[in-house]
């Protein structure tokens, strides 16, 4: 009976895989008839909080959200907590000793177990862990989430075995594991039969994605993308994260047999200076790195690229950061991310002596992000006037007839049309900026 169901609320922290992680277990628990979502925390039973170690602070983010929890729990004895994802993979043991009302640790790999393990706490009342790699297990013990909008995500891989000294990823998300290249595209279909228009396939290196099967048969990412466009309901196809360490000939070589992958690539360079890239552990060099881009460009001339960069890594001098400028400027990044360097726990760069003060890295963080800022700008102002193809996912006001959806490069696009547009590509001309979106005319 409906009444009977526990209420749990999720908060979840960090990543797209952190966010398809919870997607996850919200349709797993509910599936299990028990359970129900609740977006108001003050009603829930069940507390989960899907945590991310990424940068700084995560532990004191962590027992400050705990701290907050605990007082509910102060006032209701019978609410369950349960923390997973990244932080509670690598600390596991140590929350339960410094917040003993926590009932629950689950790890990035066993979220399939939670609905046994909140049963069983029930029973036994008792805190439990379950912080093993598992992996790949929970792909086949949860309930894939469902998507609107004709766009779904769905992880390829997961972990990570290139161990770049500043990050955590590794330690939490364990050695790299693809899932099998058949059921992939099973899966894809399925959705694809379903109205799913967009793939966006996930994974903390995607381009790492390598299955063999039992006959020793070997496929790789580029095997997968072309598979993949070869769907004929499958009309966009987009991924996050791939590296510049395994951006391969035959990935490049993808770009020309289908326009179906979109001609926008994140793809992180972290740095311009080829001994922060050293000291980084990061295995190519500037030069390799625009190699890459060059070859993508003879095949997509307009193709954008977006990056991930850390400023302030240890022994990053002046010149280090202006080389760091200077690409910015040569690759015309569109939209990025940056990030202050943070010493993660038991990464190698936490060893490195930290010469570099928080007042420069904070001043060339800003500095970065200005220049960013202006090349996003720069590739605003190039859209206007330019034809796009745009994804059509819904109405934005069904009375005035104005649709949204999104370029290839994720930018926002209203314009006026019909209902039979949705879920549909369709080619716009954009006329004009707005604050976060764009106008655009149907060309028919
Ligand atoms: N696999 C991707 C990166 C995934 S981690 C790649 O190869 O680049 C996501 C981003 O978080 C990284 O690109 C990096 O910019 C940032 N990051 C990771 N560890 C960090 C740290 N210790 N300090 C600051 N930023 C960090
Ligand atoms: Fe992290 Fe480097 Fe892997 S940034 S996710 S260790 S490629």
């Amino acid at each position: 009976m409906k009444e009977n169901k526990k209420k749990f609320y999720i908060k979840t922290w960090g990543c797209q895989i952190n966010e398809y992680d919870s997607l996850t277990i919200i349709n797993t628990l509910q599936q299990n008839k028990k359970y129900t979502e609740t977006k108001n925390v003050l009603e829930a039973e069940i507390l989960i909080l899907n945590t991310c170690s990424i940068r700084e602070k995560a532990h004191e983010k962590l027992f400050h959200q705990l701290g907050r929890w605990k007082d509910l729990k102060k006032n209701n004895k019978n609410i369950i907590i349960a923390v997973g994802g990244c932080v509670a993979t690598q600390e596991g043991n140590n929350i339960l000793k410094r917040a003993k009302f926590v009932d629950i640790i689950f790890g990035t790999q066993t979220l399939h177990k939670l609905p046994h393990m909140l049963e069983k706490h029930i029973i036994k009342q008792k805190s439990l862990i379950n912080i093993n790699f598992l992996q790949l297990e929970k792909f086949q013990d949860t309930i894939k989430p469902k998507f609107t909008n004709y766009i779904a995500s769905i992880p390829i891989m997961e972990g990570c075995n290139k161990y770049c000294s500043f990050c955590i990823v590794p330690y939490t998300r364990g050695r790299e594991m693809s899932r099998p290249f058949y059921s992939l595209l099973t899966e894809i279909n399925t959705l694809a039969n379903n109205g799913i228009k967009e793939i966006q396939l996930l994974g903390q290196n995607v381009n790492s994605y390598k299955y063999i099967d039992k006959n020793k048969n070997k496929y790789t990412f580029a095997e997968l993308l072309h598979s993949i466009s070869l769907i004929k309901k499958i009309k966009r196809i987009r991924f996050i994260t791939s590296n510049p360490m395994q951006f391969t000939d035959d990935i490049i070589h993808i770009y020309n047999k289908t326009n179906k992958i979109v001609n926008f690539l994140h793809l992180p360079i972290q740095s311009g200076s080829n001994k922060i890239l050293k000291l980084m552990k990061r295995p190519y060099s500037i030069s390799e790195y625009e190699q890459i881009i060059k070859k993508l460009k003879k095949i997509r001339p307009n193709i954008q690229i977006s990056s991930d960069f850390i400023v302030g890594f240890p022994g990053e001098t002046e010149d280090d950061f202006q080389d760091t400028i200077k690409i910015i400027s040569k690759i015309k990044f569109d939209m990025s991310y940056s990030f202050i360097y943070s010493p993660r726990p038991g990464t190698p760069a936490s060893k490195l002596k930290d010469n570099v003060d928080l007042e420069t890295k904070k001043y060339r963080l800003q500095i970065l992000q200005k220049k960013i800022k202006k090349q996003t700008n720069y590739w605003n102002t190039k859209i206007i006037n330019s034809n796009q193809k745009i994804l059509v996912e819904k109405f934005f006001n069904k009375k005035k007839l104005e649709l949204i959806g999104k370029t290839e490069n994720n930018r926002t696009v209203i314009l006026q049309g019909q209902k039979n547009m949705i879920g549909k590509i369709i080619k716009v001309q954009i006329t004009k900026k707005k604050k976060n979106f764009f106008k655009g005319i149907y060309i028919p």
